[in-house]
């Protein structure tokens, strides 16, 4: 019977959970054991009552008797590095574990003889999209985003035909329209707002049209952007050049942009300069949700509103973390449906060669299986 551990979260400011009692539930009538530290689900509305009234052992935190026997570690954010080496050998932790360039977590994987699943790297096919932990919390950062510029910006989104006259909609910028841009667009659209969406890859043009948005084209240049498996290639400079003159006058009329722009891997592509900023009109709003590669906008800064000549920009994080509840239920959904095809008669047994499993280990058993994610983050 494997055993499953879900531990409090260790990163500042994580508020969700790996496992929601339902999920839990789910994994308990698969045949498993399931451990969870004491209040691990309470910052996502899920409180230790509702997973012992399903079966759960509530342990006390940091318990060693139980790190050292557990199977499976699910977790949101990889564990400390002092809570790996308490794990037994060939066990194996599920999350967002962070690889690329993460050369201190290759070590503690292979010091403690682990197996990984990092949930970041499994591949965007269909059968994946269950599993997709990515497109599930882009999704609520995308919804997010909006809600914030919404609340930061000193206009209505709608048009509103009132006794004292009319009010014009709010003109919101999308910048990337992959799962958060798309969600962002959709949560905009619904608020009422005109939005125009940029990407490159040309393939998104169809679906930013029909949720209702007009697509700004790339620019017309010999270097035609590249993808690679779904995924945008990191552009050239000149090209990020010719891309930031054709927004500049979008974003001059602009009342929100929403940047999602990001290259798996990499440096987020900069798409919005200072001059273009010194164009953009007193009170509008950026909500930079890049700004952990680096930003899409500049003099954004991580976690906090800066007021720049009057534009707010917001740089935001960790979103996923502001809406716990939901988000825990919907990443739990996402490891429960990666999981469950190989919990048979009471037994994990991973299959190795299936495409979900090999695209996201990073270590079988101590073995390092994508050296070059760990060196430079990825081959994109
Ligand atoms: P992402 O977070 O890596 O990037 C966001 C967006 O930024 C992408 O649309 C990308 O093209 C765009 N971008 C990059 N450079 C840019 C630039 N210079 N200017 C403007 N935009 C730029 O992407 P995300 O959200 O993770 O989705 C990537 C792809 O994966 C999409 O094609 C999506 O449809 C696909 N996907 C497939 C799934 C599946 O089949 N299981 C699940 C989810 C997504």
């Amino acid at each position: 019977m494997p055993r499953f551990l879900i531990p409090i979260e260790s990163a500042p400011g994580e508020t969700r959970v790996a496992a929601s009692p339902e999920t839990v539930k789910k994994f308990i009538s698969l045949g498993c054991e399931v451990f969870l530290e004491q209040g691990a689900g309470k910052l996502a509305g899920f409180l230790d009552d509702a997973y012992k009234n399903i079966g759960t052992e509530v342990i006390s935190p940091g318990d060693l008797d139980i790190w050292s026997k557990a199977d499976v570690v699910l977790c949101v954010q990889a564990p400390l590095k002092d809570s790996l080496k308490r794990l037994k050998d060939r066990a194996l932790i599920v999350g967002l574990l962070a690889p690329y360039r993460n050369e201190s977590l290759a070590n503690s994987l292979v010091a403690g003889r682990l197996s990984a699943l990092a949930m970041e790297l499994l591949p965007r096919i269909s059968r994946a999209q269950s599993a997709d932990v990515l497109s599930s919390q882009a999704n609520v950062a995308g919804y997010k985003s909006v809600l914030l510029a919404a609340g930061a910006l000193d206009r209505y989104f709608p048009m509103l035909m009132t006794a004292a006259g009319t009010v014009q909609p709010a003109k919101v910028v999308v910048l990337g329209a992959g799962v958060a841009g798309l969600q962002a667009v959709a949560t905009a659209k619904r608020l009422g707002a005109v939005v125009f969406v940029s990407d490159i890859r040309p393939a998104v043009k169809e679906q930013v049209e029909s949720l209702g948005a007009r697509f700004i084209d790339p620019p017309e240049m010999d270097e035609k952007p590249d993808e690679l498996g779904g995924y945008a290639k990191q552009s050239s400079e000149s090209f990020l050049a010719a891309q930031r003159k054709q927004l500049s006058d979008h974003l001059s009329e602009a009342d929100v942009a929403i940047c999602t722009a990001q290259v798996p891997g990499k440096k987020a592509p900069r798409l919005i300069s200072e001059e273009m900023l010194d164009r953009m009109r007193q009170g509008s709003v950026v909500v930079d949700l890049a700004i952990e590669q680096g930003g899409n906008c500049a003099e954004t800064k991580k976690d906090e509103t800066v007021v720049r000549k009057g534009v707010k920009l917001i740089g935001a994080s960790a979103l996923p973390c502001s809406v716990s509840n939901h988000a825990s239920s919907l990443y739990s959904r996402n490891l429960l449906a990666l999981l469950a095809p190989f919990l048979k008669n009471g037994e994990l047994n991973l299959n190795l060669e299936d495409e979900l499993i090999a695209g996201c280990l990073i270590s079988h058993e101590g073995e390092i299986r994508c050296p070059d994610v760990f060196k430079e983050g990825g081959s994109n």
